[in-house]
């Protein structure tokens, strides 16, 4: 019997999850269609009749391993046709996937699960028998009593004859009876489990860097610096690899640059902001008054020893930054660009210009500071998506946030360039009527030379004109 593997996911952000497992699969050279094991969406299908999650034909596989997780609602996903080792890689890198199991048992009852273990490979369960062990019983959306899970434990003991000690704190080998009740949707559950699995945890995802990396013990941060879970997620669907030449042209303090150097890229990126950059300025933190000197990109990464992946970052307006050499020095010298460019919200979105003409003096001071003026944000988008397709290496990807204004949105007003293909596009609520949408596209294999310069659009009413989502922002619930 080939080996089957069950990874449960974290009950969050649930639009990026399958974006992140098959962009991480990615990174390991697997294809999610093809490890992804269908039996389950099969069995949940049956049970939830929903005609328009049903598979019709290969060309919508795809598109139904998307649809079957967000509207389906499901923790579970099992793969087979991966190794072992496969399988701990992915859980290497996944912020949104808890835990992974060698399945050696499953179905719709505790019968047919245990029948199921029975015919697992003998020597696979040999192995485990002699060793210290401990076994939990788990169900998504359900509390279970402690005298609930030792029934069960018990009812397990003859297709499990293990004969080593029990160790609850540090075993050889931790099992899990996992009950699944179907659609989620933060709903409890009560009666019967639809499924019900046994398995051996194998690897757990990278959830403790949630903690680890969290900005509330980094001393660098400002007003809009980026959760550590977003940022490993971005830095994940962006297939940061180390060796990467990674860039965020809106670096701010950096957040997305210490994920993508905790993946081993080397990071570089840009901002307007001179204080920000070189630790002037009053820092964000309240009563903390002005910054401390350390209070830099480079200092942050330093606090989590990877000063070693950092190249540097620029002061410069993305409207006309450094990379857009004229000679196309730059074209194709990224593997990824992450970036969360400003809304004009809770940071101010100028780029470097005249408001009107001052006439030049020949007693002018030697030291420059360039005047800023407003920065539409659709000008912001078509910069960004001009900026990547110039610069990002064939196949390196684009990951980048939208603000949304939820009432006028559309699939159509998303930014485009035709040499940036859009893989993913998911929601994250911020209030009732606006949301930010964490779109990913990767560059083209054969890109059309005419459209570098001049390729992108972004026609979105809510978009355009000075700070136009900024007041629809304030004026939504
Ligand atoms: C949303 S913040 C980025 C926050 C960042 N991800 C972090 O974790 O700190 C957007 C950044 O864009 C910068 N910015 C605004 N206009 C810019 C421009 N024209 N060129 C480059 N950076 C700009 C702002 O100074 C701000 O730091």
């Amino acid at each position: 019997m080939a080996k089957k593997y069950l990874i449960v996911l974290a009950q969050e952000h649930f639009e990026f999850r399958i974006p992140e497992l098959e962009s991480v699969a990615g990174i390991f050279k697997k294809r999610l269609l093809d490890i992804w094991d269908k039996q389950l969406i099969d069995h949940s299908l049956s049970n939830h009749v929903d005609e328009s999650l049903q598979i019709q034909n290969e060309d919508d596989e795809k598109m139904s391993i998307h649809n079957y997780f967000n509207q389906y609602d499901t923790p579970y996903i099992l793969l087979h046709n991966v190794s072992e080792q496969d399988v701990k890689n992915i859980m290497s890198r996944t912020i949104l996937a808890k835990n992974a199991y060698e399945i050696w048992g499953y179905g719709k009852t505790y019968n047919d699960m245990k029948k199921s273990i029975l015919e697992f490979p003998e020597d696979a369960k040999k192995s485990c028998f002699n060793s210290s062990f401990c076994i939990r019983v788990k169900a998504c959306g359900r509390k279970m009593s402690i005298p609930e899970q030792i029934k069960i434990i018990d009812s397990l003991e003859d297709v499990l004859p293990f004969e080593g000690e029990v160790d609850l704190k540090s075993p050889e080998n931790e099992f899990h009876v996992i009950e699944d009740y179907g659609a989620h949707k933060g709903k409890k559950f009560s009666g019967d489990p639809h499924y019900i699995y046994f398995g051996r945890l194998i690897a757990d995802g990278q959830r403790n860097l949630l903690q680890s990396y969290s900005v509330k013990t980094r001393k660098f941060i400002g007003n809009t610096s980026m959760d550590a879970g977003l940022s490993f997620i971005m830095s994940n669907v962006a297939k940061v690899k180390p060796g990467d030449y990674v860039c965020d042209p809106f670096v701010g303090t950096g957040s997305l640059l210490i994920a993508a150097a905790r993946h081993g890229g080397f990071v570089t990126g840009g901002d307007i902001n001179y204080n920000i950059l070189h630790a002037r300025g009053k820092s964000s933190r309240v009563g903390a008054g002005y910054r401390d000197k350390d209070e830099t990109i480079k200092d942050s990464l330093k606090q989590y020893e990877l000063q070693n992946k950092y190249l540097d970052v620029m002061v410069q307006d993305n409207a006309s930054n450094a990379w857009r050499s004229p000679l196309n020095m730059c074209h194709g010298i990224f593997d990824a660009i992450i970036t969360d460019p400003p809304y004009g919200i809770r940071e101010r979105c100028r780029k470097v210009g005249k408001n009107k003409e001052v006439a030049t003096s020949a007693n002018e001071p030697t030291i420059h500071y360039p005047e800023q003026t407003a920065y539409h944000l659709d000008q912001v988008f078509i910069d960004l998506l001009t900026f990547a397709a110039r610069t990002l290496v064939p196949g390196g990807r684009l990951v980048y946030w939208l603000p949304i204004y939820r009432p006028e949105y559309s699939d159509d007003i998303i930014p485009r360039h035709p040499n940036l293909k859009l893989l993913y596009n998911c929601e994250q609520p911020l209030k009732r009527e606006t949301s930010r949408r964490l779109l990913v596209m990767e560059k083209c294999e054969k890109e059309i030379a005419d459209c570098q310069t001049n390729g992108a659009s972004f026609n979105s009413d809510a978009h355009r004109g000075h700070n136009a989502f900024r007041n629809k922002y304030f004026k939504t619930k």
